[in-house]
C-alpha cells in the first residue's frame, strides 16, 4: 500500500479534517459573489504554523478554479513586493484566458491593457520577468499611487470577469510577511472596490500567521472592519480521529482503539503532527495498528524527531543567543508566557529592557503576542523541543 499520509509544508492532506464549517461558510460566500457577479468582504485566515492554513486556502482555490473562475495565487515574502508578485501571477492567468478561447474577448484585452499599465508604474525598468504584449491603457493603473492603481487593476479584472460572466478568487499565503508599502495599498483598494455602488465579483483570501490581524492593522485603522476574520484552532478529538482514520479506511490497515487514542492524545489536536504520526506509522505496519507499535519504533518518536528536523530544529538555529535565552524562559509556560515573568527568569529588572529582542522575535515569525503582556511560540510544541534539546546549543 502506498502511504496516503502527506506531511509537509502545503501538502494536500488524503482527509482534510475538522474544518468543514469554515469552509463551508466561504465556499457559501464565493457561490454568491459568483451568482450574483457582485464581491464580498475580503477574508482573513489566521493559525499557527502546521495548522493547515495553506492546505484550506488550495482548497477554495480548487473549489474556484473547478468552477471557472479566474484565480490568482501569491505568496508573500518579507524581501519582494506583493504587487509585482500578484501582477504577475494575474498575467499568467490572463495569458491563460487569451488562450483558452473560452474567455477570450475584450475585457479580459483590457484588463491585460490595464495590467501593462500598472506594471510599467510598479516596475518602470522592467526588472519583471515578464513582458506584456500589449499597450498600456492610458489613463489605468497609471497615477503612480498604488492604492489606486491596484484598486484600478482590480477593479478591470473583476469588471472582465463579470463580462465574461464568472468571478475573480486572489488568494495570498504567508501575507503577514508583506512589506507595509504593499499592505496598506492593498487594504485601500480591497476598501474601496467594496463600497462601490456594484462591487465587482472580486473574493480576496489571505493567509497568515497570528499576528495578521493586528499586522493589518498597523497598516491601516479600519483594517479590523474591512475584513472577515477566522481562526484555525487545533481539531478537535473527533476532528484528529477522522484524519487518521479515513486515510487508511479500506486498505486492510485499521487502528486499535488504543493506539488512536494515543496519537490522538499526543498530537493534541496539531494537524501537522497527525500527518507526520500517520506517516511514520504507515511506513513501518501494513496491517492492523496496535498501541505498542506507536509507542515504541514507528510512532510518536520517530514523528516528533521528523517534526524537529522540518519544523523546529532549523528556526532554533536561527535564533540569536539572546534569542534563545527569551524562548529558553518563555518554554518554561505552558502556554502563553508573561513578559514580566520572562524578564524575571532572565535577570533583567526592567521588562521593557526585552522589548526590542520581543519584537525582533516576533518579526522573525517565531513568537507572537496573543495579548498586551504576553507572548507565545508560532510553531505548536516549539516549548516541548526547547525542553528537549535548547539546551544542546
Ligand atoms: N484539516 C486537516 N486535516 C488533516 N491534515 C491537515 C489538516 N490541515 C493541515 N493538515 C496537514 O498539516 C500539514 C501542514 O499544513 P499547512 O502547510 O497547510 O499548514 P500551515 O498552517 O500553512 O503552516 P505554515 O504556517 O507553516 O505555512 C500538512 O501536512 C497538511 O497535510
Ligand atoms: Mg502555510
Amino acid at each position: 500500500m502506498s502511504n496516503p499520509f502527506n506531511p509537509g509544508a502545503g501538502r494536500k492532506p488524503p482527509y482534510l479534517a475538522g474544518r468543514d464549517d469554515i469552509v463551508r461558510s466561504i465556499e457559501q460566500d464565493m457561490t454568491r459573489v459568483y451568482d450574483d457577479a457582485e464581491g464580498m468582504r475580503p477574508i482573513v485566515i489566521s493559525g499557527l504554523r502546521g495548522m493547515g492554513k495553506t492546505v484550506l486556502l488550495r482548497a477554495l482555490y480548487d473549489f474556484a478554479n473547478q468552477r471557472g473562475w479566474v484565480v490568482v495565487w501569491a505568496e508573500a515574502s518579507k524581501d519582494e513586493s506583493l504587487s509585482k508578485k500578484l501582477a504577475q501571477s494575474i498575467y499568467v492567468e490572463l495569458r491563460k484566458l487569451r488562450s483558452s478561447e473560452k474567455l477570450a474577448g475584450r475585457a479580459f484585452e483590457h484588463a491585460l491593457a490595464v495590467l501593462k499599465s500598472f506594471q510599467l508604474k510598479i516596475d518602470p525598468a522592467g526588472a519583471c520577468s515578464f513582458g506584456i504584449d500589449v499597450s498600456p491603457a492610458k489613463g489605468y493603473a497609471d497615477s503612480g499611487d498604488l492604492s489606486l492603481d491596484l484598486q484600478d487593476l482590480l477593479e478591470a479584472l473583476g469588471g472582465a470577469a463579470r463580462e465574461a460572466g464568472t468571478a475573480v478568487l486572489i488568494c495570498v499565503d504567508e501575507l503577514q510577511e508583506a512589506p507595509i508599502e504593499d499592505l496598506r495599498p492593498l487594504n485601500m483598494a480591497l476598501h474601496s472596490i467594496g463600497q462601490s455602488f456594484s462591487p465587482v465579483p472580486v473574493f480576496f483570501v489571505g493567509a497568515g500567521l497570528p499576528t495578521l490581524p493586528s499586522v493589518l492593522a498597523d497598516a491601516s485603522s479600519y483594517a479590523e472592519r474591512l475584513y472577515r476574520y477566522y481562526t484555525l484552532d487545533p481539531l478537535s478529538d473527533k476532528s484528529s480521529e477522522k484524519a487518521l482514520v479515513e486515510p487508511v479506511a479500506g486498505q486492510g490497515m485499521a487502528w486499535s482503539p488504543e493506539a488512536l487514542g494515543l496519537v490522538v492524545q499526543e498530537a493534541a489536536g496539531y494537524p501537522y503532527f497527525i500527518q507526520q504520526c500517520g506517516f511514520s506509522i504507515c511506513e513501518q505496519v501494513d496491517g492492523p495498528i496496535e498501541l505498542t507499535m506507536v509507542e515504541t519504533l514507528a510512532g510518536i518518536e520517530l514523528a516528533r524527531e521528523e517534526l524537529s528536523r522540518g519544523l523546529y530544529r532549523s528556526r532554533w538555529g536561527r535564533a540569536t543567543a539572546q534569542g534563545k535565552e527569551f524562548m529558553r524562559a518563555m518554554a518554561q509556560d505552558e502556554g502563553p508566557s508573561k513578559i514580566s515573568e520572562i524578564a524575571r527568569r532572565m535577570g533583567k529588572g526592567d521588562p521593557s529592557s526585552l522589548s526590542v529582542l520581543r519584537d525582533r522575535l516576533i518579526k522573525d515569525g517565531l513568537i507572537y503576542s496573543p495579548e498586551r503582556g504576553l507572548v507565545a511560540f508560532t510553531v505548536p510544541g516549539m516549548d516541548g523541543f526547547i525542553n528537549r534539546c535548547g539546551e544542546v546549543d
